[in-house]
């Protein structure tokens, strides 16, 4: 059954990915973006566009009637956690109260399904490594609260409509689009592996490390990487379960279950470069836990979902393809 999807935020990182894995598998994305941190040439050219915000329920409403949507994907919102902890009321709003608009037009218009973006953030400072979907959500940021009272009215409204939802807990997104068609462009962006690639390609002196007295093989920080086409796929399975079983909802970690240190993302650039990278030893980053590791045999028993890219230098090497990519799109 083919499916017209509305992708909120498909001008940006994950949501460009998810576009291109909605045309991959036959469906019919059409995006919704406000363009503020999005860019219009990162949608695919099949996709439909339309510039505006998720809070301008007239618009959305338009579009859902006119483009006969049957399901959303929600990844409008804004995701600096630093920043969420200087302007809360700015995640508040981007990311709750927005979100709040967009389930109220979703339901008003008939729209069934949302699949959304949420965060291994609602976690906080997790009681285990893997974490699992069933533990403690105590987030320490404005950012993870931000995403946990959005999964919290999706809870609540599928109990009360015609309505059900796929809540996927991110962690840490990286890579990019196999054939080089969409990439990690955030101007600014302070993720680890888009900052080391932007400086294995010279456009940065040095890459800093946060933290070396962690409790941690090598002291520093680790994570759960997963290559943002994995993530993508994994939004295309979900959206298939929604439709074949409208009565369950699902709450699930996207990752592959292991993680690497800065260090060893760092040494996979400097292999996949043949280069060394000028590394700085700094303190810690506030808020950062040890570790953060998924459990995922949740998605993968419920949805089948496989990893295709769990190969930390391919997604190095994916990244390092779009960054360059990224410099001539930027100076043409
Ligand atoms: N790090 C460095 N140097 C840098 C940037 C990051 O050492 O220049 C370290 C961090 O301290 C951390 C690791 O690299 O140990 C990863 O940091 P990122 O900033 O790339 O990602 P986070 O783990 O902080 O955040 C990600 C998402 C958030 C999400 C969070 C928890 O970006 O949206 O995972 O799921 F909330």
């Amino acid at each position: 059954q083919k499916l017209n999807v509305l992708v909120t935020g498909g001008a940006g990182y994950i949501g460009s990915h998810a576009v291109l894995a909605l045309i991959d598998a036959g469906h019919r994305p059409v995006v919704i973006d406000n363009l503020v941190t999005g860019f219009r040439w990162a949608v695919a050219e099949d996709a439909r566009f339309y510039y505006g915000d998720i809070s301008d329920s007239v618009l959305v409403e338009s579009i859902i009637r006119d483009e006969h949507i049957d399901a959303i994907m929600h990844f409008a919102g804004s995701v600096v956690v630093p920043e969420s902890v200087e302007n809360p009321l700015k995640y508040y709003n981007n990311n709750t109260a927005k979100s709040r608009s967009l389930i109220e037009t979703a339901v008003s218009s008939g729209v069934k399904h949302m699949i959304f973006s949420s965060t291994a953030a609602t976690y906080g400072i997790p009681e285990t490594s893997p974490v699992r979907e069933d533990m403690a959500t105590k987030p320490i940021n404005p950012y993870g609260t931000s995403k946990l009272m959005t999964e919290m009215m999706l809870r609540d409204v599928a109990a009360a409509h015609d309505f059900n939802y796929c809540a996927l807990r991110y962690f840490n997104v990286a890579g990019a689009d196999p054939l080089a068609r969409s990439g990690q462009s955030t101007v600014g962006a302070t993720h680890l592996l888009k900052i080391a690639v932007e400086a294995a390609l010279g456009k940065r002196d040095s890459v800093s490390v946060f933290g070396t007295d962690y409790a941690t093989e090598d002291g520093t920080g680790v994570r759960d990487y997963i290559h943002v086409s994995d993530l993508a796929a994994a939004h295309v399975i979900a959206l298939e379960a929604l439709v074949a079983d409208p009565a369950r909802s699902h709450t699930l970690n996207c990752g592959y279950g292991h993680g690497y240190s800065v260090m060893q993302v760092l040494d996979a650039v400097d292999r996949v470069t043949n280069k060394k990278l000028d590394r700085k030893m700094e303190g810690r980053r506030a808020g950062d836990p040890d570790s953060l590791i998924s459990d995922n045999r949740a998605i993968k028993d419920r949805f089948g979902w496989e990893p295709r890219f769990d190969n930390l230098d391919q997604i190095v090497q994916h990244a390092l393809a779009w960054e360059r990519r990224l410099t001539d799109i930027q100076s043409a």
